[in-house]
């Protein structure tokens, strides 16, 4: 929320569609759980922010949207995220859509880093990408229908410092996007990757916002206002629907003008 627009656009084929989110219980995931829900899709997401989610949980429900289901899940425990899908899966039927959301940007200087620092940024911010999408993947193709939308960054494309295993994982999901989408393409399910630029959810706010960030992203950017959770949930939607059932396999960069292709 908060671009401050009025309106969506409303998808009919997003209706009574099982959506799957990974990371929804807060920032962009959140938005994105609210959003699914007020198109009628039926929702379930994983997190590890279990207050956080059930106020989501019951914010949605109270706005007369259906009641998203929620489960606790490290998505880093890979056993265990697989057993919460089939679980997911059996309670609101296959799932249809994937958003391959959770990620985390804590920064860390490069001499700092440890084999297990190195493969646990892995786990939290690539790998659980992958064996969603082996999970969901046999039933959307059975079904011959599905889009798994993973979420990249610009962070992979522009210059940063301390953040070397966020932007090694984030390039490499589009790798993924692009072999997933050849795998699974002849079954009708599509692949894409979103790649948001600076958005203001609560985290980014509390955590890197300075004055000087502030000015340096609006510098950067070719439209300098502000981009919002909403901002980036519009572009997963539409990838959602099917009305971009002629799109796969590619990156939607959603940055306000910022990244150079
Ligand atoms: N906000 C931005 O400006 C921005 C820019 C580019 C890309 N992104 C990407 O968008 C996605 C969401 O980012 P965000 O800004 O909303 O982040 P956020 O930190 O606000 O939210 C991430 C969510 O994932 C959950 N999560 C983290 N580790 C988890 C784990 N091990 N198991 C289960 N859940 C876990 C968190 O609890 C949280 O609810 C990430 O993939 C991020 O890289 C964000």
């Amino acid at each position: 929320m908060g671009s401050g627009m009025t309106g969506y656009a409303t998808y009919p084929s997003l209706r009574d569609t099982v959506v799957l989110i990974s990371g929804g219980a807060s920032g962009l995931g959140a938005e994105y759980v609210a959003q699914f829900a007020a198109q009628g899709s039926r929702v379930g997401f994983v997190d590890i922010q279990t207050q956080a989610a059930d106020a989501l949980v019951e914010h949605v429900t109270a706005h007369g949207h259906p009641r998203p289901l929620f489960r606790e899940c490290d998505i880093r425990d890979l056993d265990a995220y697989r057993a919460v899908i089939r679980e997911i899966a059996a309670e609101l039927g296959d799932v249809q859509v994937l958003v391959n959301n959770a990620g985390n940007d804590t920064r860390h200087a490069v001499t700092e880093v440890e084999p297990a620092y190195w493969d646990e940024r892995m786990r939290v911010n690539l790998d659980h990408m992958f064996f969603a999408a082996q999970a969901v993947a046999p039933a959307m193709r059975t079904a011959g229908r599905g889009s798994i939308i993973n979420i990249g960054s610009i962070s992979a494309h522009i210059d940063l410092l301390d953040l070397t295993a966020y932007m090694t994982a984030k390039a490499a999901i589009e790798g993924l996007t692009r072999s997933l989408a050849r795998e699974f393409g002849a079954d009708g399910v599509r692949v894409n990757c979103v790649l948001p630029g600076s958005v203001m959810t609560p985290r980014q706010r509390e955590t890197w916002l300075t004055p000087e960030a502030d000015a340096h992203r609006a510098a950067a950017q070719a439209v300098p206002h502000v981009l919002h959770p909403d901002d980036i949930a519009r572009m997963v939607l539409w990838l959602a629907a099917d009305d971009s059932r002629a799109c796969t396999g590619q990156r939607w960069i959603v940055d306000g003008g910022w990244m150079h292709m």
